[in-house]
């Protein structure tokens, strides 16, 4: 049986992944050292998450609670089970932006170091496999928000004309600009991917997220922003938007299409491949509308607040150019828009959530 190796299992991406690809034939060995839980407060951990892959997945997942930034563990690992490692998904990383400036050393040491540490592994002993990076669109640091961008009445928007309405792609230059340590760190890793593939010839992919999401993110103020919003409108926990008056816009992917285009890459790989990932023109939103749409699906008010203070870093504006990837992989579209995946993170967890207030 083939083995896809999922870095960061019990994480958003991660869980997606390793129950995606148990059930499109691979056996699974996770990477899950609970991180998130030292990140963002026990209220984050990814302990449930884990448990139920493994009751779920029987005989096809385990999880090894290694730290990718440990490189003995990575290496033995990868030389253990080398002959039939086919496929490395590494979506383990501190994510936060406002997080990485707490404690900088952690945060490279696990978004660089530790995707430097399985990609020399994979060089040495499974240079074959696919390697898929969850880069991030905060490589480009804050330029998008020099774009020329107008106020509407819900969100900033550009101008029907501009070469970018459609999404931003990858010519736009990712220095020179304010990217938050998290954006550095991130970068770090992502050029590193490309460089193994250029230089080594091996078949990785970086994919530029945009906000990825889902019904298993394990939302937290700092990270994971459309679950956390719904978290916070059904609970009746007050909630903070952070500058641009909440007109900011993102694009918002569901976790299954993320996951399905790691797939598709895996299908017909090339080496040092890279895309803007994200819900594209099709599925955006900006913080009021997610707002809107949150209390409309509900049927509750959220109880929220405009800070003028905007997170450092942050974008005003940023929707993803999909049509490379599409071009390359025509097999692959969204099934999710964005009203679907806020339904979707509402139907999974309003009850337990209602439960956690009942508790308090
Ligand atoms: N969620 C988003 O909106 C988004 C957007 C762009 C890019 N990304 C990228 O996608 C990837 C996955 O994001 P996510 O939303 O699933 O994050 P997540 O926090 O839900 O999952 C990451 C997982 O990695 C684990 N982890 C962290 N450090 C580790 C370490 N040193 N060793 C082993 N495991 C460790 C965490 O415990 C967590 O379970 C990350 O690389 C992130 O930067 C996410």
């Amino acid at each position: 049986m083939p083995i896809a190796i999922v870095s960061g299992s019990g994480g958003l991406i991660g869980a997606e992944a390793a129950r995606y690809f148990c059930e499109h034939g691979f056996d699974v060995i996770g990477i899950e050292n609970d991180m998130r839980a030292y990140f963002f407060g026990p209220e984050a951990t990814t302990r449930h998450t884990t448990e139920r892959l493994e009751a779920d997945l029987g005989s096809s997942f385990r999880s090894l609670a290694i730290d990718i930034r440990d490189e003995d563990a990575i290496r033995k690992l990868l030389r253990t089970n080398k002959a039939e490692v086919e496929l490395i998904v590494h979506a383990a990383a501190q994510p936060s932006h406002d997080w990485a400036a707490s404690e900088p050393q952690t945060d490279f040491t696990v978004n660089a170091n530790g995707t430097l540490n399985l990609l020399q592994a994979a060089r040495d002993f499974t240079p074959a496999a696919s390697f898929v990076f969850t880069s991030t669109n905060k490589v480009y640091g804050d330029r998008p928000n020099f774009l020329p961008l107008a106020e509407l009445e819900t969100r900033w928007e550009l101008p029907e004309d501009h070469q970018w309405y459609g999404g931003i792609d990858l010519t736009m230059p990712i220095d020179l600009s304010t990217h938050s340590l998290f954006g550095v760190s991130k970068a770090a890793g992502d050029l590193l991917v490309q460089e193994y593939g250029r230089y080594f010839e091996m078949p990785t992919v970086c994919f530029r997220g945009g906000c990825l999401t889902g019904p298993q993110h394990a939302g937290a103020q700092l990270h994971g922003f459309l679950a956390y919003l719904m978290k916070c409108t059904v609970s009746g926990d007050p909630y903070t938007v952070f500058g641009y008056k909440g007109k900011q816009v993102r694009d918002n992917i569901h976790a299954h299409d993320v996951v399905r285009a790691f797939h598709a890459f895996h299908r017909s790989p090339a080496a040092g491949a890279v895309y803007n990932l994200g819900g594209g023109r099709d599925s955006n939103v900006s913080v009021l509308e997610a707002i809107a749409l949150c209390e409309k699906i509900t049927g509750r008010s959220l109880d929220y607040e405009l800070s003028e203070q905007a997170r450092i870093g942050d974008h005003m504006w940023w929707i993803s150019d999909l049509s490379a990837f599409k071009a390359d992989f025509p097999e692959w579209e969204l099934t999710f828009g964005i009203e679907d995946v806020l339904r979707d993170i509402h139907d999974s967890n309003a009850e337990r959530w209602l439960a956690e207030v009942a508790a308090r």
